[in-house]
């Protein structure tokens, strides 16, 4: 039986398998409602974005991207991006206090339902918590039911925002983290 996915850190030369696992979320039936990159764009950058995207990812202070490592390909993935107060979001909207956000989640069909998105979530929570954030915060369209059902799974819950970006209506969710040693830890 194929052991279940890990869920770690990208690393520094793994650049072209985080291009590779983009480009298949960006084609994704549901990449409409999922991401504010298209397949042209991604397919556009070329090797030195992919080798500067990676090293920020796999080094960074501020930025963090794990991915869901079956030892023969990655089948998940999720960043986290901690924003400074008076800094501009991926939206360009002024961040008015500290914030842990996830962006570009994404689960390869064969591994959906399978806990792949929690465990990748549990890894982003666990890195955020270690520079100080106390929840993590998402953006999902209003219309991707499937992955709001999968947040709310996770933990996740409406915050009440709800706002317009290039993709349509979407509202905001966040999920405490727990203090280490709490009953409720991660
Ligand atoms: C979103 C995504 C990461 C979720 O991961 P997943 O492994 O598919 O999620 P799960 O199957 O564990 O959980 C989805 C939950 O939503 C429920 N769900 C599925 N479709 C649903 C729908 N149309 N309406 C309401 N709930 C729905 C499922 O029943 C499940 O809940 P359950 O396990 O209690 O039954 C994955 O589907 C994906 O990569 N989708 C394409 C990209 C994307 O949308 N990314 C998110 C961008 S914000």
């Amino acid at each position: 039986m194929t052991p279940p996915p890990t869920a770690r850190r990208v690393r520094l030369h793994e650049w072209a398998a985080v291009r590779d696992l983009r480009l298949e979320a960006v084609a994704d039936p549901a990449a409409g409602i999922a991401f504010l990159t298209t397949s042209a764009e991604e397919l556009a950058r070329d090797e030195s974005f992919w080798r500067q995207r990676t090293a920020g990812a796999a080094l960074g202070e501020d930025a963090a991207q794990f991915v869901a490592d079956t030892g023969a390909r990655w089948v998940g993935t999720a960043t986290v991006l901690m924003r400074e107060t008076g800094a501009r979001d991926h939206l360009d909207r002024v961040v008015l206090a500290p914030r842990a956000d996830v962006v570009g989640v994404y689960v390869s069909p064969s591994h959906r339902g399978t806990g792949v998105l929690g465990a990748l979530l549990d890894a982003a929570a666990a890195w955020a918590a270690a520079r100080g954030a106390d929840a993590l915060t998402l953006d999902v369209h209003a219309d991707n039911a499937r992955a709001q059902g999968a947040y709310r799974k996770a933990g996740f819950a409406p915050t009440g925002v709800a706002f317009t970006s290039s993709i349509g209506p979407e509202i905001e969710m966040s999920r405490p983290i727990p203090p280490a040693g709490a009953p409720d830890g991660r």
